[in-house]
């Protein structure tokens, strides 16, 4: 059965959503670049390319229900970021905001009794739970750092994270 035309907007202007997100967290990473926070910049380049992977598997979602993608314009970050701790809290503000977007499209989906989009949906119910989960634990360390020498410290911990992740088998 084919998307109707109602699920097919929504799921690409949630396309648009991820790539806007890979956008941001590009701009995070170098921000945190120039202030000389190359792990932590590792961490926002890793998290925009696994937004692009999303915006991705929405889009060969889309194709295999025989409906067409459409890309939408992306804004500009706003980018005016200080701190760390200002950078990583927009982070988790802005994954919940995408939490919230996924939860809206599994509402369409179970409206119209489109239990394929339901289905596929549930991969990204749960990859939010993650996604919140370590931008919440990203902050609180940032946090717990307090001033910048010890978010610098910080970095030999985050590389350590992000190795860990790097084991993690592919999705
Ligand atoms: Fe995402
Ligand atoms: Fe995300």
């Amino acid at each position: 059965m084919a998307l109707s035309k109602k699920m097919c907007a929504a799921i690409n202007s949630q396309i648009t959503a991820e790539n806007e997100s890979a956008y941001i967290y590009k701009a995070m990473g170098y921000k945190f670049e120039a202030m000389n926070l190359t792990v932590f910049a590792k961490w926002f380049h890793i998290q925009a390319a696994e937004e692009q992977a999303h915006a991705e598997k929405f889009a060969r979602y889309i194709l295999d229900r025989g409906s067409e993608v459409t890309l939408e314009t992306i804004k500009a970050p706003k980018g005016k970021w200080k701190t760390p701790k200002e950078i990583c809290s927009e982070t988790l503000k802005h994954e919940e905001y995408i939490t919230e977007r996924i939860n809206k499209l599994v509402d369409l989906a179970r409206e119209e009794r489109d239990h394929s989009t339901d289905s596929f949906l549930i991969w990204f119910v749960n990859e939010q739970i993650e996604e919140e989960a370590s931008a919440a634990e990203l902050l609180a360390m940032v946090e717990l750092a307090g001033t910048l020498p010890q978010i610098f410290l910080l970095e030999d911990r985050l590389l350590r994270m992000i190795g860990e992740r790097e084991q993690q088998p592919a999705e």
